[in-house]
């Protein structure tokens, strides 16, 4: 029965305005159409699909509600005007009502009662207003309300009591105002809300209470408030938070364990503030933490077990620092880290083994430009069996004194030209277990101190000995297992091969325990061209290159 009613209407709605929108007084003086005039100075439009009725009248100047808005409205933007107060009962037959935009009006005044009868309401925005005070139980009936915008306001505080009511509340958006403190019970009443940011306020202290009821919630928005210390168990009930932005803040202390009990939290942002010292258990019991940003802080030294909990992270921003030194074993259980940035420390001493036993074995995809930058003194950069896949310029810049440069087993395909001009000092390069299929000599041309190379197993045609200079300091170079295509731009290679047997060796052997001797062969296959194939470069004769 009431089916076909509906049905009717829209048929009726559709013969005069079909989906177009309508202006004010366009509209037939119809029965049926009667519940659904345009209020003048609006703009409707009627979606007959899901028989969906929405009123524009946004911006025009108005400095009250319309009084005849339809009961059939769903959506209705009233934003941009200049209301200056809402009225109680203001919207009191609209309980269709599931969108209400009442943002940048004004606003310095919402009487109690103004929100009464709109049971349907779901989206509610009233940010960009000049709200300094809402009375308690202001949103009390709006039990379908999933989201709240009251940002960009001038709020001082809260009143308790506030969101009473509001038991399906999903979002709630208290940021950029001026909020001081909180009372304890604030959010007391907001069982299921997912989602609060209470970004850029004045909070400076956070009560134990504050938190306790939301255990449903996913993300919570700190940051840029004047919080000082991030004490212990506030935030302990929050089981099922994945994200806590804390940056921007004038912390500088976290009590230990202060984050115990959140067994979701994937992402924490403790950036910008004023940390100096971080405790073996500041961050106990996050085992599920993928990103750590502790940038522009203080933190002048980091202790051997501090990250000992979080093996599944995978970004650990330090950079902005104090770090003088990286405690051996420091980043040891790191197993899954594809981003370290220790950028803008001063870090002068690296201890025997301190990077070399966390780089390693790592899954490393990354290296942020300018990330080791600080890292002057460091002799070995050992990573060895990661996950990169290209070196661009700047990636090593600042390693200066580097000696040692492993990055066999990662899944290198390119090596950018520039990538290796800031290691004058290398003498060892190991590139062997990768994918390269060039290495242009230019690459290798600023490391004039080059003693051994390694480009076994790769995708290798072509090799350029142009790089080495007249006297090279090359004692060993390792090619075997790589494309080597035995033209002419192979030849320079074979002439050092031969000039040089004990740079590039056939074979080394060496005796295990059981005195069996086992060879490790260096062999450089040709692949190509076919006549030569199969052949080791140095035994392919001397009139194949005889047009070279
Ligand atoms: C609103 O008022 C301003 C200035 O009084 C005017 O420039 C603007 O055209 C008006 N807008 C509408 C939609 O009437
Ligand atoms: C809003 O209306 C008041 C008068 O009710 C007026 O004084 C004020 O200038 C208006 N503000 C804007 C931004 O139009
Ligand atoms: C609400 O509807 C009643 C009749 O049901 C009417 O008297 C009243 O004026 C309406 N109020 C508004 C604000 O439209
Ligand atoms: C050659 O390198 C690839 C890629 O790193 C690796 O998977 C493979 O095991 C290596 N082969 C040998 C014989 O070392
Ligand atoms: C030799 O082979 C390399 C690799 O396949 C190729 O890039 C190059 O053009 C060839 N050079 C000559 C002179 O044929
Ligand atoms: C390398 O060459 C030697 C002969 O000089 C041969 O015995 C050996 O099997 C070759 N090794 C590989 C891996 O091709």
């Amino acid at each position: 029965m009431r089916k076909e009613a509906v049905l009717t209407l829209a048929l009726t709605w559709a013969l005069v305005a079909g989906s177009q929108p309508l202006e004010a007084g366009a509209a037939k003086e119809h029965a049926a159409t009667e519940s659904r005039k345009c209020p003048s100075p609006c703009f409707c439009s009627h979606d007959d699909c899901n028989d969906e009725l929405s009123i524009y009248c946004s911006s025009r100047n108005l400095t009250s509600i319309p009084g005849d808005v339809p009961r059939a409205v769903r959506l209705l933007w009233l934003d941009g005007n200049n209301f200056t107060s809402l009225p109680a009962l203001t919207f009191r037959n609209l309980s269709n009502l599931e969108f209400l935009n009442l943002q940048g009006s004004q606003l310095t005044l919402i009487e109690q009662h103004a929100f009464h009868g709109l049971e349907g309401l779901y989206s509610l925005y009233l940010e960009r207003n000049r709200l300094k005070a809402l009375t308690p139980n202001i949103f009390l009936h709006l039990q379908n309300l999933a989201s709240l915008n009251l940002n960009n306001n001038q709020f001082a505080k809260m009143e308790e009591g506030v969101f009473a009511g509001l038991s399906n509340l999903w979002y709630l958006n208290l940021g950029w105002n001026s909020l001081v403190v909180l009372p304890d019970r604030v959010f007391h009443d907001l069982p299921n809300l997912r989602e609060l940011v209470l970004a850029s306020n004045k909070l400076h202290y956070l009560q134990h209470q504050l938190f306790y009821s939301l255990t449903e919630l996913r993300e919570l928005d700190l940051s840029g408030n004047s919080l000082k210390g991030i004490k212990g168990n506030i935030f302990t009930k929050l089981q099922k938070l994945q994200k806590l932005y804390l940056h921007h803040n004038q912390i500088n202390a976290v009590a230990p364990r202060a984050f115990m009990g959140m067994k979701s939290l994937r992402w924490l942002d403790l950036s910008h503030n004023r940390l100096t010292t971080l405790f073996e258990d500041t961050f106990f019991g996050l085992s599920t933490l993928h990103v750590l940003r502790l940038s522009s802080n203080s933190i002048a030294g980091l202790r051997p077990r501090t990250f000992r909990d979080l093996q599944f992270l995978e970004e650990l921003q330090l950079g902005s620092n104090r770090i003088r030194s990286l405690a051996e074993r420091g980043f040891e259980k790191l197993g899954q880290l594809e981003v370290l940035a220790l950028n803008d420390n001063q870090i002068q001493e690296i201890r025997a083994g301190a990077f070399l036993l966390f780089l390693r074995h790592n899954a490393i995809a990354v290296i942020e430009e300018h990330s080791l930058s600080d890292l002057r003194d460091l002799l070995d950069l050992d990573l060895k069996n990661n996950r990169l896949t290209r070196l661009l310029p700047n990636q090593l810049a600042g390693l200066g004194n580097l000696e040692y440069l492993l990055l066999s087993s990662n899944q290198l395909l390119e090596i950018s030209p520039e990538a290796f001009t800031p290691l004058r000092c290398l003498s060892w390069l190991d590139l062997s277990n990768n994918y390269l299929e060039t290495l242009d000599g230019d690459v290798l041309t600023p490391l004039s101190k080059l003693e051994y190379l390694n480009v076994k197993n790769n995708s290798l045609r072509t090799f350029s000995v142009g790089w080495l200079g007249p006297s090279p300091r090359l004692a060993q170079l390792w090619l075997e297992r790589n494309k080597w295509d035995c033209n002419c731009s192979l030849k320079g290679l074979r002439d050092f091969a031969l000039q040089n047997p004990t740079v590039v060796l056939r074979y080394t052997q060496s005796v295990t325990e059981g005195d069996t001797p086992v060879y490790s062969y260096n062999n450089v296959t040709c692949l190509n061209p076919a006549d030569v194939m199969g052949l080791d470069l140095r035994d392919v004769p001397e009139g194949h290159f005889v047009d070279c």
